[in-house]
């Protein structure tokens, strides 16, 4: 009898729980690349909050490949195994494409981070972009700078190293084409600009993200420039500490400075990555401006749930049409731990 009950127990349990299962949402997410330190913190996490809400997520990743990934989305979209499609797009002008293969499938998509054009996402149906806000950043790497640099008219002489009242700076961009490289590039300058700066622009390089690639591509930027160079503004942490690499690498950092105005270069970055914010603590880099993973994925999530449960999404919620633009902060030596 007591057997039996537990049998019975078993059984209804394993009932209930397959029940679960099968009730449970299954979404698809789609990543550019494995190896870029921003994007697999924001995935992760928010692949996290959806175990923790008991959604599925299948993981894809695309190695830089549009073509693969094209392959990975019509395979998800054919198979019919999720309801929704997150994706991280390679190249960003694919996304007309994949909208008009999914309206087709009835399948909603969220993309984050690497942004669709305007005209390529329909006000229509459940198409939106969550990624971060570009303009915050770049006000943010100015006001950072200017934190340095100080009085436009009487630029602070510890870093203004040839006391000329013109910053010296070299700019280290990310992808061609990306809206946070060529929006991030812009408007700093601009607002630099507008704070009354008079800028010397040395040069500037596509270094794609990643930190081996800065590392060399500003070896032959220093050949060039040398100890000219005062400032350095770059579109992501990673290719700031790719810099830093080669400065101490040839001594020309310091590990040894109790501070980072004693380094002959300052270096501002965006993102604010565990590594960098290591690299601020050790007066290696001033400061970044915060590209706030957490906030994207709970963004991320919370439109997810909307659309999974069909409950009605509210324009109110968008930067502009279809898509959420969320800020971040200045993060120096100061606010280490915010
Ligand atoms: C940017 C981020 C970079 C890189 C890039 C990938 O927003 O700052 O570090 O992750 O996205 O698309
Ligand atoms: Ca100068």
């Amino acid at each position: 009898m007591k057997k039996r009950t537990i049998f019975n127990f078993l059984a209804v349990s394993f009932l209930l729980l397959s029940s679960c299962a099968k009730n449970s949402k299954q979404v698809a997410m789609f990543i550019y690349a494995k190896d870029d330190t921003f994007i697999m913190s924001l995935s992760n996490h928010l692949n996290n909050i959806f175990k923790d809400n008991d959604i599925t997520a299948l993981k894809y990743y695309a190695e830089r490949s549009q073509s693969l990934q094209n392959e990975q989305i019509t395979n998800e979209i054919e198979q019919n195994q999720t309801d929704l499609l997150i994706i991280n797009s390679v190249d960003r002008l694919a996304d007309s494409a994949i909208i008009e293969k999914a309206k087709r499938y009835n399948k909603p998509i969220i993309f984050y981070n690497r942004e669709p054009l305007d005209r390529d996402l329909p006000l229509k149906g459940n198409y939106y972009y969550v990624g971060s806000d570009f303009k915050t950043e770049a006000l943010i790497q100015a006001n950072l700078v200017e934190e340095l640099f100080e009085n436009p008219n009487s630029l602070n002489t510890l870093y203004d190293k040839n006391k000329d009242g013109k910053i010296q700076f070299v700019m280290l961009k990310g992808e061609q084409g990306h809206q946070d490289t060529e929006n991030r590039s812009k408007y700093s300058v601009e607002a630099l600009k507008d704070k009354g700066y008079s800028l010397d622009f040395l040069t500037s390089a596509y270094c794609n993200w990643k930190r081996d690639l800065a590392k060399e591509t500003f070896a032959s930027i220093y050949k060039d420039f040398g100890d000219e160079i005062e400032l350095i503004i770059a579109n992501n942490d990673d290719m700031a500490l790719g810099a830093i690499d080669y400065l101490l690498e040839n001594k020309i950092f310091s590990t040894d400075v109790s501070d980072v105005s004693k380094q002959p270069i300052q270096i501002v970055g965006v993102d604010a990555t565990d590594v960098a914010k290591e690299a601020i603590r050790n007066h290696l880099m001033y400061g970044t401006a915060k590209n706030d993973f957490k906030k994207q994925a709970d963004v991320i999530f919370e439109l997810s749930s909307k659309i999974l449960n069909k409950e009605e999404i509210s324009d109110s919620i968008f930067s502009k049409n279809h898509k959420i633009y969320v800020a971040g902060k200045a993060i120096s030596i100061k606010n280490l731990d915010d």
